[in-house]
């Protein structure tokens, strides 16, 4: 696998990519956050830029380190709530792939309390929650043709407690995107291994159990024949 990145199928190619979680406050010490390592979309990062790409990774609050910085070809922005991540995602044009590989927070707190809510007894505070917006289904809006192909081409990720591929093929077409690839072991979040569902227009392809840079070394070959 490795002998086929020394091809640089990605060379002079741009990707985006969306990892880790994300955190919206409730106040200066709480916060609500989805579960995500962000390793798949760090591994995702790391296995296009072996293939010859430009990386742009935009990470949610996420104990890892930039992978393969020394290169020159990667990019980081670091950023805390998803409306943050999604103004870093929607300021950039001109890329090849969009990954949305973040567990995004639905929701926001309405209105995060500006100093630490102290307790009331066994009163607990009412939170009022606004929706967040869909950072992947906004970038698909902007998908044009380019030599007949979408232009970015764009891959979802799903992770579903139940019924995977239906959920998962539900969410393509919704979002309007190419490629979502679902997790099929239930908890994989802090695991260095993944078992993945890709579905596309041709259907179900399965990847057997292996580390996530593996895995992100097959995705990376499947995409960049699509472009
Ligand atoms: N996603 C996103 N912005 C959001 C929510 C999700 O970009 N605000 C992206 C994720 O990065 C992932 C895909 O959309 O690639 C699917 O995310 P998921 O949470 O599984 O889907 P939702 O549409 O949010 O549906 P639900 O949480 O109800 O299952
Ligand atoms: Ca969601």
């Amino acid at each position: 696998l490795i002998a086929f990145f020394q091809k640089k199928i990605l060379a002079g190619k741009r990707v985006l990519i969306t990892a880790g979680p994300t955190f919206e406050a409730i106040d200066p010490v709480r916060g609500i956050t989805n579960r995500s390592s962000g390793k798949m979309g760090f591994a995702i990062a790391r296995a296009a830029i072996e293939a010859g790409a430009q990386v742009h990774l935009i990470a949610g609050p996420c104990d890892l380190v930039t992978p393969l910085a020394a290169t020159g070809n990667i990019i980081r922005t670091d950023v805390v709530s998803a409306k943050e991540m999604h103004a870093a995602t929607l300021k950039e044009h001109d890329y090849d792939i969009f990954f949305a590989v973040a567990a995004v927070a639905d929701w926001a707190i309405t209105k995060p309390a500006k100093e630490k809510i102290k307790r009331q007894g066994n009163q607990a505070p009412a939170l009022e929650f606004t929706a967040n917006p869909d950072i992947l289904l906004d970038v698909a809006k902007t998908v044009k043709t380019k030599a007949g192909k979408p232009y970015p081409y764009c891959v979802g990720f799903a992770a579903e407690s139940t019924d995977l591929q239906a959920h998962a093929q539900e969410k393509r077409k919704r979002k309007g995107i190419p490629m979502i690839v679902g997790n099929i072991a239930p908890n994989t979040f802090d695991s260095d291994l993944n078992q993945l569902l890709v579905i596309d227009e041709n259907g179900n392809k399965k990847m057997p159990q292996a580390e996530k840079l593996q895995l992100a070394r097959q995705l990376i070959q499947l995409v960049a024949k699509k472009i």
